[in-house]
């Protein structure tokens, strides 16, 4: 089986969820199914439910993970969703390892990538807006909200010109090659950060992650591991922000002059003070792995 996605911080991941040995763990974001195999050969006990929005990725981890058919349960669907649909399942490990596979970075008609002949970037092929709506469509002020919001670009207002000046476009090859002309950032593609931002757009990556966390922290889950693996400083904000929320006892308001909340509101412990990242020998290995960032928190 020709496996087109390297699953990052793999070992990392194992330890952190290397004592949890029975109920299930949702892997909100299987993809190619790496780290899904790899935690079901390391703990015979549990199962794990097995989501995401790309039908593609979906279909190749069910061919992948076969041999553990009753230990899997497959859902094609948003990682915001998955939740409240087992809530009542005894949950102990919650593992989302958020962003793009390399298949669908490499796959030409998925249209993520610099040369591709389509303009789609749509995780989930039912979702009605694409890069081609995105890009051919908005208003010059929604793209500049974006490439300053998702890409952080400083010179939003010059690209988001030079799209609408150039616009209509047919693939990302044609958008990426104007996008060249306008220079940037050495070492960095001049397309890479609005591509990422009309990504998280299409996708609404932000609003899912966001999502995501709100219906975790709003379960009642208890005795589970959370990881978060994010690429990129947007989503890593998100994650670290919403960790140090679930923390805290106190959740009055910053300004009350005293707390009336009870002081008991704190979901669990923080357990990596610091995002884990991949060791050097991994980003040599797997250069796509040099952004990625894992936050771990434990549910009480
Ligand atoms: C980096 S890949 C995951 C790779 C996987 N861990 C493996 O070992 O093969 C990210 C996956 O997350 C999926 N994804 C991203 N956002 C999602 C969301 N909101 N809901 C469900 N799946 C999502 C993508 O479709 C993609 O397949």
């Amino acid at each position: 089986m020709n496996i087109p996605h390297v699953p990052v911080l793999l070992d990392e991941v194992k330890e952190v969820f290397s004592k949890i040995d029975y109920g299930y763990i949702i892997d909100c974001t299987v993809g190619y199914g790496g780290h899904s195999e790899t935690l079901l050969e390391q703990n015979p006990n549990i199962k794990i439910i097995c989501c995401d929005r790309d039908i593609e990725a979906i279909e190749f981890s069910k061919k992948r993970l076969k041999r553990f058919e009753d230990r899997t349960i497959f859902e094609h669907a948003k990682f915001s969703t998955i939740l409240e649909k087992y809530a009542n399942y005894p949950i102990h490990g919650i593992l989302a390892d958020i962003g793009v596979s390399s298949l669908q970075l490499d796959k030409s008609s998925r249209g993520f990538g610099f040369e591709s002949k389509t303009l789609d970037m749509r995780m989930d092929s039912k979702n009605i807006k694409s890069a081609k709506s995105v890009v051919n469509e908005y208003s010059k002020n929604k793209l500049e909200e974006i490439l300053k919001e998702y890409g952080e670009i400083r010179d939003f207002k010059r690209v988001a010109k030079n799209i609408i000046d150039n616009r209509p476009f047919k693939s990302s090859q044609e958008l990426a090659m104007v996008l060249k002309k306008l220079g940037g950032k050495p070492k960095i593609h001049p397309a890479t950060l609005p591509f990422q931002a009309i990504r998280i757009e299409v996708n609404n990556e932000l609003g899912e992650l966001n999502e995501l966390l709100e219906s975790i922290g709003n379960s009642k889950l208890q005795n589970c591991v959370v990881a978060i693996i994010s690429f990129h400083s947007l989503e890593d904000r998100i994650v670290k922000k919403t960790y140090k929320f679930w923390r805290q006892n106190c959740i009055c308001l910053s300004g009350a002059m005293r707390c009336d909340c009870g002081n008991n509101h704190s979901l669990g412990a923080i357990i990596t003070k610091k995002p884990i990242t991949p060791k050097i020998e991994e980003e040599k290995i797997n250069p796509r792995s040099r952004s990625s960032k894992m936050r771990v928190f434990k549910l009480k």
